[in-house]
């Protein structure tokens, strides 16, 4: 089925309300949030959900994350714990999901069978203002082509599911830029499924020891524990592979190579690549901005069709830099080069 899709800039409240229509009689809306965009559809609805993997062309076994206008809302849909109401008040509106035991209204199609449902509480006040006027919790993956990365404006959005949806409400670039941070809750024991906006730094402070899955930072060929985890994802039509080393080792590096090359590169690196391909993240100790831009870099990136391959510094693993370095580290296949 092909949609005549209504792109609204700055959605005022008229706009909204026909969002929440939209939804209600289960159609599709792409919507910002303070991570990056949600293509969302009413999680009671099956129809609805199966709609969402089929415009993405998304695997039916990859369960999607319900948005909820507040956490005590959790409780219709999941069995919370005193975990989750510790950092539900910590954390909650804000980038975090949280993995619970599902009740039964929740169907098959938006968990991927598992017994287990994904809750997010975004702050986004478009997002928020949307969840209100549909009435219903809103099962929202990113809003991307399957495999593509997310989409942190409306611009990216468009490029991927024009005609394939009813709704596109452009609230402007996502300000995090990277998807929410995903915690599994087994009673008071926590696991990091997917690093994001709420670091491991700030979940430690709020909880104690928390445990980080092993496909967080290495390739992981086994079941993990976040279905998505497992496809490729993030990645440019061509290879992307990570320099580890020195600044004079990265550009000597750059220096040596034959085949045409694109750099994601930092501020301070521009005067040194002169006539190569770039994107650029921000400034080198600014990881938020490397969140912010990362995927729309990956995306610029795409669009030099004749670069063979896509080169990057790995990030450090502190605070936003986990998030940034595990997005690379998908987007590159693990492929890492010791300078
Ligand atoms: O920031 C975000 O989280 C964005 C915005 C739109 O809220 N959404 C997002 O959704 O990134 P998506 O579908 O692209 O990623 C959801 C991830 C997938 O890796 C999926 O496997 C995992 O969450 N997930 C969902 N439900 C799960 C569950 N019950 N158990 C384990 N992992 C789950
Ligand atoms: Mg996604």
């Amino acid at each position: 089925m092909t949609f005549k899709t209504e792109l609204v800039t700055n959605p005022d409240a008229r706009a909204i309300h026909r969002a929440g229509e939209i939804l209600r009689q289960g159609g599709l809306v792409a919507f910002p949030t303070e991570t990056v965009y949600g293509l969302g559809g009413n999680a009671f609805d099956p129809e609805a959900t199966k709609k969402i993997y089929a415009a993405k062309g998304r695997p039916s076994d990859n369960p999607l994350i319900v948005h909820l206008e507040t956490p005590q809302d959790a409780e219709t849909i999941a069995y919370t714990t005193p975990m989750f109401w510790r950092l539900a008040a910590r954390f909650m509106p804000g980038p975090l999901t949280v993995i619970l035991k599902k009740r039964e209204n929740i169907p098959d199609t938006v968990t991927g069978g598992l017994d287990s449902v994904a809750i997010r509480v975004p702050s986004h006040p478009i997002a928020r203002a949307l969840i209100a006027e549909s009435g219903v919790p809103i099962a929202a993956p990113s809003a991307n082509v399957s495999g593509k990365p997310s989409p942190t404006l409306a611009m990216h959005v468009y490029h991927d599911l024009n005609t394939r949806i009813e709704m596109i409400l452009d609230g402007g670039p996502c300000e995090i830029g990277l998807e929410s941070t995903i915690v599994k809750l087994d009673g008071e024991h926590i696991t990091l499924l997917r690093p994001g906006g709420i670091t491991l730094e700030d979940l430690t402070a709020c909880c104690g020891k928390i445990d980080v899955d092993p496909a967080v930072l290495e390739r992981f060929d086994g079941i993990p524990q976040a279905p998505g985890m497992k496809y490729r994802h993030y990645a440019p039509h061509m290879p992307v592979k990570l320099l580890i080393g020195t600044d004079a080792k990265f550009f000597s590096f750059l220096e040596n190579q034959t085949e045409p090359f694109g750099v994601l590169c930092y501020t301070e690196d521009l005067p040194y690549l002169r006539g190569v391909p770039t994107a650029v993240l921000g400034e080198a100790s600014d990881f938020a901005a490397h969140a912010r831009h990362l995927f729309a870099a990956l995306r610029e990136m795409d669009a030099y069709s004749h670069i063979r391959v896509v080169y990057a510094r790995a990030p450090k693993t502190e605070h936003l830099g986990l998030a940034v370095y595990n997005r690379l580290a998908k987007a590159a296949g693990f492929a890492f080069v010791e300078l």
